[in-house]
């Protein structure tokens, strides 16, 4: 049986990956989820596998060196596999610091107890242990010519603070891969979306402004370009590379699925007009005349594009979800999860939200 660290596995990605590891696996692995539980964190995520009796919740901050030890002492790991991160870019223009601390310090917190307790006395490492670290394609920076790619060997060329401090928890992962043969692999995904995402982000702020009846802010043009991915594609694609993957690679994940910002809210709006029933009120409101466009983002990276050859060569994999069902699994997954959302919307986020786009 393999034991698995999960950080930030009370986020988007860590608690749809957990549920998804839960359900392929059953009881033939153990997790535990180490989470500080910021604004991001939510464990009513993972209420479903809260009581299995091969699932542990840690609440610790992964900077806390003292309390990433014990865990490391209490528990056999064989894969670490790290999602914990301030990801918002917003946020991360606003206020820097906390990116770097979390990003840079807590990766390396945790490059260091995992090298310590896999590390054996003549410098090898204990039989397949992994540390597999979840990065982003915003590290290259921004594509400006059509038919351009991220491909693994594209140069770095962060904009952002947040892709800033994603690039040097990279190069720390690299440089422990280098000097110590550590045995780490990096993943670069692309833009995820689904269910239990945070409504800073783009697609379920759109979804919860429509329902609102609230304006839907487009930045600049709207012209914009992220290449889209079902969040339990990326799931899947981490625990192949995982199990496929070589030690030492990194591996970018997408679906060679690009849309322009402007597109991604029309077809919410077109979505939900879809899904609603005739007699739900709230399809009087939902139409573009929501659409407002809004001042810029700084530095905004004008598109973002994945070629995953490598991963669908080495490992093996494809994404299995096309965009228009994704969506429409999204939409009603937020629908019927509506309490989920009132109890995201507090005071924190109301008052985020207001300073964001006032
Ligand atoms: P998220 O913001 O939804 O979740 C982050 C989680 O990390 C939260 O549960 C939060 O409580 C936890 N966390 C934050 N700081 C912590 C700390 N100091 N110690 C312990 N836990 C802490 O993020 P997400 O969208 O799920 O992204 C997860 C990872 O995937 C990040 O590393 C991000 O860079 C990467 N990624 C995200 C996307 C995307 O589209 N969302 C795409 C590619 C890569
Ligand atoms: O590409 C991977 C990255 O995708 C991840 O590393 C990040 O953690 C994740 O947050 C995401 O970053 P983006 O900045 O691309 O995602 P976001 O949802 O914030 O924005 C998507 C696009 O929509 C971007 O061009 C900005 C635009 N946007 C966003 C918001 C929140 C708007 O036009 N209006 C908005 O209100």
């Amino acid at each position: 049986m393999k034991t698995y660290m999960v950080t930030g596995g009370a986020g988007f990605i860590g608690s749809n990956y957990i549920l998804y590891m839960m359900e392929k696996y059953g009881k033939d692995i153990f997790i535990i989820n180490v989470d500080k539980l910021t604004y991001a964190g939510n464990l009513e995520n993972l209420a479903s596998v809260s009581n299995e009796e091969n699932y542990r919740f840690v609440k610790a901050d992964i900077c806390d060196s003292e309390a990433i030890g014990k865990i490391f002492a209490e528990y056999n790991i064989d894969r670490v596999v790290h999602f914990a991160a301030e990801s918002h870019v917003d946020r991360s223009i606003k206020n820097p610091e906390v990116f770097v601390e979390t990003n840079v310090l807590g990766t390396l917190t945790l490059l260091n107890h995992a090298k310590n307790a896999w590390e054996k006395s003549d410098g090898s490492y204990e039989e397949d242990k992994i540390f597999l670290h979840v990065s982003t394609d915003e590290v290259y920076g921004s594509l400006e010519k059509e038919g351009e790619f991220f491909y693994e060997k594209t140069p770095y060329d962060p904009h952002s603070p947040y892709s800033a401090s994603k690039a040097s928890s990279d190069f720390l992962v690299k440089s422990y891969i280098d000097t110590y043969e550590f045995p780490a692999m990096i993943t670069h995904c692309s833009n995820n979306y689904g269910p239990y995402q945070f409504p800073e982000k783009l697609i379920p702020l759109i979804i919860n402004n429509c329902l609102k009846g609230d304006k839907l802010p487009i930045y600049g043009d709207g012209l914009n370009v992220r290449d889209w991915l079902y969040v339990m594609d990326h799931c899947k694609a981490i625990d192949m590379v995982i199990n496929n993957g070589k030690d030492g690679e990194t591996y970018n994940i997408g679906g060679h699925n690009e849309k322009q910002n402007i597109q991604i809210v029309k077809i919410i709006i077109d979505t939900l007009n879809e899904i609603l029933d005739d007699s739900d009120i709230r399809k009087k409101h939902i139409n573009y005349d929501l659409i407002t466009y809004v001042d810029d983002r700084k530095g905004h990276d004008r598109r973002y594009a994945i070629a995953p050859d490598k991963i669908k060569k080495e490992v093996g994999w494809e994404p299995s979800i096309l965009f228009a069902e994704g969506i429409q699994h999204t939409v009603k997954w937020y629908l019927a999860n509506e309490e989920w959302m009132s109890h995201v919307i507090n005071k924190d986020y109301l008052d985020y939200y207001k300073k964001m786009y006032k």
